[in-house]
């Protein structure tokens, strides 16, 4: 039968799947105590469950020097394709030292449960303030992306993966929808422009805002809230994930918008992470990506728009997504709408736009933000949070 055309390729034009067969998976159970274990952090599971259903295509495994470097030091692969954020898994050298090239490596959770198999190819020492200032910009032990890097071990494993097999989340198993399921869901629904929107955040109204001026002109909205690590003070997925089902049921149109996990770890690299954002947004089947103000950054290590403004170091073809950049978006009490300075001709003291610092400070007194700032049902249910 004919199968429809993809809305849009996948980053290298091919969608990786590391899943286990049934037979792989037989034989990796057959070996399981045979091999040499590593226990992987939250952020190196993730990025093994984002391998294999991928959503990291074209990667099949963790990056080896060659590519390690070329990402680092030029945003791409040493193919000369566009990527921006090292995907890597590092070890200790002690346990670096216990591993051999070329076999196996059974890779863990932190219970210590088979989860996954990794064909070690190459372990490599790397670089870490150089890392950190090519990546992050900084190399600020404060910046919670680079405290990651210093904190982790020096050596890194390198080789294609495989998941045992794919679990549904415990936490949003409904929400839970892969790269393949995604591109279906977007055929079945005849969108042909699909608009993908990251998030570490509760909604507020300024999301709402640029989530829905993107839908105006594109044929379907791809809510896709990030649900692993993240740094301790970000509102925990849950909550988040609450306010969203809330926003679902009576603020936005249930034939034009799909809200799906993204399993990822949060990197905190502003530009860079904004450009790895739009290329799993691709791989999840979206021709559209938002980049509003400050994308994924932190503190102030980054300007307002340069999360925006790195995407012209790239051909459009290279990247294959389209960014939609908006400018930052308050509640404007001239207008009587939301808006930005390139809609609304307000003065300064007209625009309602509070930070996420001080809504948070406002929820623990047990105070409801503002009408003008975040939908009353989202500020109701995060107070909740806040209060449990
Ligand atoms: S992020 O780390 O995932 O980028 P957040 O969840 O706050 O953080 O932002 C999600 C998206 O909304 C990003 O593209 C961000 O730039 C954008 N955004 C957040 N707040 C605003 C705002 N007030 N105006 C414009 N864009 C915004």
């Amino acid at each position: 039968m004919d199968t429809h055309k993809d809305a849009i390729p996948p980053h290298g034009g091919q969608l990786i799947n590391r899943i286990a067969t049934p037979a792989e998976r037989q034989e990796f159970l057959e070996q399981a105590d045979h091999l040499s274990r590593v226990r992987l952090d939250e952020r190196a599971i993730s990025d093994l469950v984002m391998i294999a259903i991928g959503g990291f295509s074209p990667l099949k495994g963790f990056l080896d020097q060659a590519n390690y470097e070329t990402v680092v030091e030029q945003m791409r692969l040493k193919d000369g394709l566009p990527w921006s954020i090292p995907v890597t898994l590092s070890v200790s050298e002690e346990v670096a030292d216990t591993l051999k090239e070329g076999n196996w490596i059974r890779l863990d959770d932190a219970e210590g449960n088979f989860i996954g198999v990794l064909e070690l190819i190459q372990k490599y020492h790397y670089n870490k303030a150089h890392e950190a200032l090519n990546v992050y910009r900084t190399n600020d032990m404060e910046h919670p992306g680079v405290k990651v890097v210093y904190e982790q071990g020096a050596v890194n494993l390198a080789g294609p993966v495989w998941l045992l097999q794919r679990d549904a989340h415990p936490l949003f198993p409904n929400y839970q929808i892969d790269p393949v399921q995604s591109r279906q869901l977007f055929q079945e629904r005849g969108w042909q422009t699909i608009v993908g929107f990251q998030t570490r955040n509760p909604i507020h109204r300024a999301h709402e805002y640029i989530q829905k001026c993107a839908l105006e002109v594109v044929d379907g909205l791809f809510l896709h809230p990030l649900v692993g690590a993240t740094k301790s003070d970000d509102v925990p997925a849950d909550v988040r994930m609450r306010c969203y089902e809330i926003m679902m049921e009576k603020y936005f149109p249930q034939d034009r918008v799909i809200l799906a996990i993204n399993p990822s770890a949060m990197r905190y690299a502003g530009p860079r992470e904004a450009i790895f954002h739009a290329i799993v947004r691709k791989n999840y089947g979206c021709t559209h990506f938002i980049v509003g103000r400050d994308h994924a950054g932190v503190g102030d290590y980054y300007g307002t728009y340069d999360a925006q403004y790195i995407f012209d170091e790239f051909k459009p073809e290279e990247l294959g997504i389209v960014p939609m950049k908006f400018e930052h978006a308050f509640y404007c009490t001239r207008t009587l709408q939301m808006a930005t300075t390139k809609t609304s001709p307000s003065l300064k003291e007209e625009r309602i736009h509070l930070s996420g610092t001080k809504v948070r400070e406002m929820l623990r007194r047990g105070e409801l933000p503002p009408p003008e700032f975040s939908r009353p049902e989202v500020a109701a249910e995060l107070i909740k949070a806040m209060q449990n």
